[in-house]
């Protein structure tokens, strides 16, 4: 029997991830890779966890981490991110928090939410692979949209060809993957076009807390509730996560919005997973009570001189021709090679000099970009970056040959 003939036609839009793929070539050694999009694990607060989780596993608190826990996460995890998304100026309670595994599930839940078959969901070309991941298992029509605001509603309803623009999805700080943050005037423009669309927003703020330069801009669900003088009216759905800040392993993440959406996102997080691990948030919520404000600037200082090495080398190493994103923060820098190069080519002569890091096309929902490529720069040292992007320097000078696609 055929299996693959019983698939639901969902199915089809389910592809396996560049991205997961060449993860797998981080192992080899030797290699200087500028792929993935992961934290360097030299920066987790390892001991910090290992204290919290001995804690949560002693005495009576072992009852309740080993638990089955309330779907939408432990009390005084909720606690601690309600207060966090006051610091950043959303009016949150615990009530308008539901805790995820991982910002990606969070993905998930709201595409299952609010993305009906043949609805349309607008988002910026490029964008991060993930979302479409989460967003494709419910078939929707992608228009694109410009994060700064520049394309108008009306375009964006003609690209829909009829279909409801239910979701406009945008990473307003250190986007992945172009590592572009959307200014305060922006984050405005989009609101608008959301009202205007009868759309909800989807801000996914995974990178959030990774500023090294300027000031931080208010997320979209702060300017949202300051205009409106409630969080329970928003149309913003805002995705945090501590992958980026403290450690991905753990998988918590968490959306804020109005409660009436907490509620019925609940019921999704019952149906799939009951709750995220309850050990997990409990050595989070400890962790993140305990060193939250004193790891971040850690994380900033270290990665704000890798970005600043990177920034450096493409520089002093890349030819005329080449454009490169210039981020105030997060893990990404996007570059644009001359028009005739092909990413994906470059990248298999790249792996022969162990050199890796994502061709751009993966981020375009249509497989325009083929020119772009993404760089992480929070995993390699300072050393690695400037030999690896020295090397990957010397590949683009010998022009676009052409040579098997990997
Ligand atoms: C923009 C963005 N959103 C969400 C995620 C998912 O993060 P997590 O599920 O680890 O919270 C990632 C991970 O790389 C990301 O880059």
């Amino acid at each position: 029997m055929i299996l693959t003939d019983l698939y639901a036609p969902r199915a089809n839009r389910m592809k396996a991830s560049e991205i997961r793929e060449l993860l797998k070539l981080l192992d080899r050694p030797g290699i200087i890779s500028f792929a993935g999009g992961i934290p360097d694990p030299a920066l987790f607060p390892s001991d910090a966890f290992r204290e919290a989780t001995q804690r949560a596993l002693s005495g009576e608190a072992a009852q309740s981490a080993l638990q089955y826990a309330a779907s939408e996460g432990l009390a005084a995890l909720r606690e601690w991110i309600a207060q966090h998304m006051r610091s950043l100026g959303v009016p949150a309670v615990p009530e308008n928090i539901l805790i995820t595994s991982g910002s990606q599930q969070a993905l998930d839940h709201l595409g299952k939410l609010f993305i009906g078959t043949g609805d349309a969901v607008a988002l910026g070309f490029p964008t991060y692979l993930g979302a479409l991941g989460a967003f494709n298992a419910y078939e929707p029509l992608y228009v694109r949209l410009d994060p700064n605001g520049n394309r108008s509603v009306e375009r964006m309803r003609e690209e829909a060809q009829g279909a409801k623009i239910k979701l406009a999805y945008v990473t307003p700080d250190f986007a992945n993957p172009t590592g572009e943050t959307l200014s305060k005037a922006a984050r405005l423009a989009i609101l608008a076009q959301a009202e205007e669309m009868g759309a909800a927003i989807v801000e996914d703020a995974a990178y959030q807390a990774l500023r090294f330069e300027g000031e931080d801009i208010a997320p979209i669900l702060a300017l949202e509730a300051a205009q409106s003088g409630t969080i329970e009216t928003c149309r913003t759905l805002y995705c945090g996560s501590f992958s980026k800040t403290l450690a991905p392993g753990l998988r918590i993440g968490w959306v804020c919005a109005a409660k009436t959406v907490i509620d019925k996102l609940v019921l999704l997080k019952q149906a799939g997973d009951l709750h995220a691990a309850t050990l997990n948030q409990a050595i989070v919520a400890e962790v993140a009570g305990s060193i939250f404000d004193t790891h971040v600037p850690r994380l900033r200082a270290a990665y704000g001189a890798r970005l600043r090495a990177m920034l450096g080398a493409l520089e002093r190493y890349m030819p005329d021709g080449v454009r490169w994103t210039n981020p105030d923060g997060g893990m990404f820098v996007w570059l644009t090679l001359p028009p005739d190069f092909d990413a994906t080519a470059l990248l298999s002569r790249a792996l022969e000099h162990d050199i890796a890091f994502v061709p751009g096309a993966a981020f375009f929902p249509d497989g325009s970009g083929r020119n772009t490529l993404r760089l992480n720069f929070s995993k390699p040292d300072e050393e690695m970056i400037e030999d690896g992007i020295r090397r990957l320097a010397g590949l683009v000078r010998e022009g676009p040959r052409q040579s098997q696609p990997c």
